[in-house]
């Protein structure tokens, strides 16, 4: 058994993973998880922008104990963090799908399943200890939309309590490492719940060798409007970066928005997710469900988001690092980290609780320029 007490963040699980992936010939995948699209610009700028915040805490507030719940759609939760849908999770660990959701459920923690999850989401939901845990299904759409509706049916039926319908990555984004190494997916990982739709699907990985035909089968508005209207659960929609994408998405119905830029994975050269925030917030007014990713690496990015006007924050990457370092353990000491180092931070900041975070205790660069 590994020495988990010599992780102390989330950098330690990065470069743990890291190795593991070496020492096993499978730096390729390690790649693929980590990677970015094109050459890192908006990654780099995830990390960066988060770094550039800074923090205005107000002394002497001691006297109470601090508080992470707070509440998500209209749900009460145990604290402001889900972990992202990332697709092929076995890639970092046997347990993949399965193991996360455990150490999702054990730490209290939100959980979202991609479509292409190596275990199908009837397996995973099986594991559920309780209707209480936050459990969102993510949709990449499929051109037939029997499928979608299908998919959305049985998400339903296994207690997900929401769709997240992600609308940033109609194409994969250039990936010049996934290229150079010719990555595809080893046989055995497998995107299960598109399993019995085989010949039907459309979006998985590969590489985008016809860009025309893709884009001629990717989703409109029109399409994700048809679709709200036929699901009964709340839908949030992600990878929105923009103020009228925004706009759009509560005009057609949906519940929530995810600010995000895919982790820097699709387009590169999209601003920062965590830039875009507050103007997010701003137009969308205090009471719209807003849910943030990309770059989160420390219990004070999560402080940052919320600040920002986040609701709840999805955790990516560093979810498959601790899986690759230790199964579910890893993946729930991660989730630990970031808790203590959330709490620490409202310890310092003089915040008790999640709703007294205000924009007023952070100062942001671009703010300040405008
Ligand atoms: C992703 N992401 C993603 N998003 C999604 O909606 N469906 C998916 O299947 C996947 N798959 C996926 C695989 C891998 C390996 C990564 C790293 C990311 C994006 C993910 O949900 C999230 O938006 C980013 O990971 C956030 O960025 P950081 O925090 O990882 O930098
Ligand atoms: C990715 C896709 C699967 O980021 O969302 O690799």
């Amino acid at each position: 058994m590994k020495q988990l007490a010599n992780y102390v963040n989330c950098d330690d699980y990065l470069k743990g993973a890291q190795k593991i992936f070496e020492q096993q010939n499978l730096s390729h995948h390690w790649r693929y998880i980590h990677g970015t699209s094109g050459d890192g610009i908006s990654y780099r700028k995830n990390q960066q922008h988060f770094d550039d915040i800074e923090l205005i805490p107000s002394m002497l507030q001691g006297g109470e104990a601090i508080e992470l719940s707070t509440q998500l759609l209209d749900k009460a939760i145990a604290c402001p963090l889900i972990l992202a849908p990332i697709a092929y999770q076995q890639l970092a660990h046997s347990g993949g799908e399965l193991a996360s959701f455990q150490a999702a459920q054990a730490q209290d923690v939100g959980f979202c399943l991609s479509t292409l999850s190596t275990f199908d989401m009837e397996s995973v939901a099986s594991l559920a200890e309780g209707p209480q845990s936050t459990r969102i299904f993510q949709l990449y759409m499929q051109a037939d939309n029997k499928v979608n509706l299908d998919l959305v049916s049985r998400a339903k039926e296994a207690g997900y309590s929401a769709i997240m319908i992600t609308i940033d990555a109609p194409i994969n984004g250039l990936r010049y490492h996934e290229a150079r190494d010719q990555f595809s997916l080893p046989r055995e990982i497998v995107a299960q719940n598109l399993v019995p739709y085989q010949g039907s699907f459309t979006s998985g990985l590969g590489h985008n060798n016809d860009i025309d035909s893709l884009m001629l089968q990717a989703p409109t508005w029109q399409q994700v409007a048809a679709l709200i209207e036929q699901i009964s659960l709340p839908v949030i929609l992600k990878g929105v970066i923009n103020v009228d994408d925004a706009y759009r998405a509560r005009e057609i119905g949906a519940q929530g928005i995810v600010v995000s830029n895919h982790g820097g994975r699709v387009l590169d050269g999209v601003p920062s997710s965590i830039s875009q925030l507050a103007k997010m917030r701003d137009a969308l007014g205090p009471d719209y469900t807003i849910l943030f990713d990309s770059g989160i690496r420390r219990g004070s990015d999560i402080y940052k988001a919320l600040a920002l006007g986040a609701n709840a924050v999805l955790i990516g990457r560093p979810l498959m690092h601790g899986l690759a370092v230790a199964g579910a353990l890893g993946v729930a000491h991660t989730l630990r980290l970031l808790k203590d180092e959330l709490k620490l931070t409202m310890a310092l900041m003089g915040n008790v609780n999640i709703a007294s975070i205000s924009s007023r205790q952070v100062l942001t660069p671009w703010h300040r320029e405008s």
